[in-house]
């Protein structure tokens, strides 16, 4: 593979979002679009985001995509769906594409018409375990399209952009923008070019928000977003009342009270809509189940801690999965935290910060918070709900607030996820058990199809095989080239090569290990 011109690269972050008025049912299934309006907060990049890296060359063959590591196969779209989506948001995002102006020097690198003979390869991973369930494929058709518009150097407004990541996943069109966003739900009659999200409010206009994510379950969903809302609309008078008649006085509402930090209003509003959507999900014939013995729990837990305190402190919502959002201020957060750990406590107590690094993303904020005690009135108002605490129903913490709109990371080329040297997926963006999430690998049930788990299983064990290979010579390198056989260098060669064996033998028993224990759990 011949190198990349740098400077046809472009790498960009983008953040997740979670739904307050939840997007559920789609008005046009082409176009992707929704049967109401929505509106979400902008979770912190900074602690979850996804990272994409693209870059155009004349020499590559096609098109391509790795996601967490694994190359999708985008090219047969009568496959898979996910293939059909990337297909869409690439083709929108080309006929924007302007000629591409070096910056430094003002050079015309590619004019606008010849951008058709480029071939595209997308790197992009999320920083955040897939496991988690957290709107990955929002954060990521975001970043997708984010990208292309630099690469493109696209003029039109990331509200014009918005439209396209709405075809590859509706959710990631509210991740262009930080803050409180809302997706207006369009018209048909404008051949939904208005189906597009705006902002509402920055980040700065409620930086006190904060929220909880408690992880319930990291197994994969059991129906898919698509296909759970497509059932839904076909089966659900609930969600059509709710589209009709609920949805648009609860925007106005939660908009007013976002933008007044009416936390009371805010939670309230959040609370029931999520209710109200996991209703629609039962009132689906067949009924979906998202919510989980624990999702409820933490209900009731968060309903005691209101109730103790008098006041809406703390506000859930969920989405398409078992997964607990708890928005809550910054004042409340470690009372919070402290009052579910009681109740959620770590799989292991050893309540040390570097213990909890795969428990949640600040170890350290958990250990103090486990060693706080909770004022034992509010223990018997959790007490009351029937929970006891159970080391390990919730799998992770995730603490983090609202945060801004994507970023452009260029300039910082470590940052960068592709081998300027090969266009190729860099080194380190080898998959080490990271999950892909996305639905069209599974069979009805949505289970993974074993032809899926066998072909990604040899593509995991070719990647291991080429980090190796890198590795290997690398530390041959290293260790310098053979030379003419002395007493001295025959003692030093045969160090060398008991090193390499070594080193190659040992890779090989990790990379079958790994094998062995591989899960394969992939979502929506
Ligand atoms: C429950 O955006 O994942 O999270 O458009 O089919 O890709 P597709 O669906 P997706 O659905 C998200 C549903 C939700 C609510 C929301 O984010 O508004």
């Amino acid at each position: 593979m011949a190198a990349i011109d740098p400077r046809l690269c472009e790498t960009t972050s983008c953040p997740t979002n979670i739904a307050c008025i939840k997007y559920w049912g789609k008005a046009d299934r082409k176009f992707n679009t929704p049967i109401n309006s929505s509106v979400s907060v902008t979770l912190n990049q900074d602690d979850l985001r996804a990272i994409t890296t693209v870059v155009a060359s004349k020499d590559f063959s096609s098109d391509r995509l790795w996601l967490n590591g694994e190359e999708l196969d985008i090219n047969d779209v009568s496959k898979n769906s996910h293939a059909k989506r990337f297909q869409t948001c690439l083709l929108e995002m080309r006929k924007l594409a302007e000629d591409r102006i070096d910056p430094n020097t003002g050079d015309v690198l590619v004019r606008k018409e010849d951008w058709s003979q480029y071939r595209i390869h997308v790197v992009s991973r999320n920083t955040f375990p897939t496991a988690a369930g957290l709107a990955s494929s929002a954060a990521g058709y975001a970043c997708l399209v984010f990208a292309l518009s630099k690469l493109f150097q696209v003029k039109a407004s990331l509200s014009d952009i918005s439209v396209i990541a709405r075809q590859g996943s509706g959710s990631a069109c509210r991740s262009l923008f930080g803050g409180f966003v809302k997706w207006e739900q369009g018209t048909a009659a404008a051949n939904w070019q208005d189906s597009r999200a705006v902002p509402v409010a920055s980040k700065e206009d409620w930086e006190d928000m904060a929220t909880v994510i408690l992880v319930a379950n990291d197994k994969k969903k059991d129906t898919s977003s698509t296909s759970g809302m497509n059932t839904s609309v076909e089966t659900s008078p609930l969600l059509a009342f709710r589209a009709r008649e609920v949805v648009d006085g609860r925007l106005a509402a939660i908009e007013k009270a976002y933008r007044a930090r009416n936390f009371s209003e805010f939670g309230q509003l959040t609370m029931a809509d999520s209710n109200q959507f996991h209703a629609t999900c039962l009132d689906t014939y067949p009924p979906i189940f998202y919510l989980n013995d624990v999702s409820r729990q933490i209900i009731r837990l968060v309903h005691a801690f209101n109730d103790y305190y008098g006041e809406i402190r703390a506000a859930y919502t969920f989405d398409a999965g078992p997964n607990a959002v708890i928005f809550v201020l910054k004042k409340h957060q470690s009372a919070l935290l402290s009052y579910m750990l009681h109740y959620f406590p770590p799989p292991s107590m050893d309540a040390t910060p570097s213990r909890f690094q795969s428990f949640s993303n600040r170890p350290g904020e958990v250990a103090v918070a486990l060693d706080t005690a909770v004022d034992p009135g509010l223990i018997a108002a959790g007490d009351a709900t029937g929970r006891t605490p159970v080391p390990g129903d919730v799998k992770m913490v995730y603490l983090t607030g609202v945060g801004d709109g994507p970023r452009v990371l260029t300039g910082d080329s470590s940052e960068w996820l592709v081998d300027p040297g090969t266009g190729l997926p860099k080194d380190n963006m080898i998959s080490s058990g990271a999950e892909v999430e996305q639905d069209d690998k599974t069979d009805g049930d949505g289970h993974m199809g074993v032809a899926g788990q066998v072909k990604n299983l040899s593509q995991r064990i070719a990647c291991l095989e080429r980090s190796l290979t890198h590795q290997f010579s690398k530390l041959e390198r290293l260790l310098g080239p053979a030379t003419v056989p002395s007493a001295q260098t025959v003692m030093a060669n045969l160090l060398r090569f008991s090193t390499l064996y070594l080193a190659f033998y040992g890779g090989l028993a990790v990379a079958s290990s790994f094998a062995k224990g591989a899960s394969w759990k992939w979502r929506k």
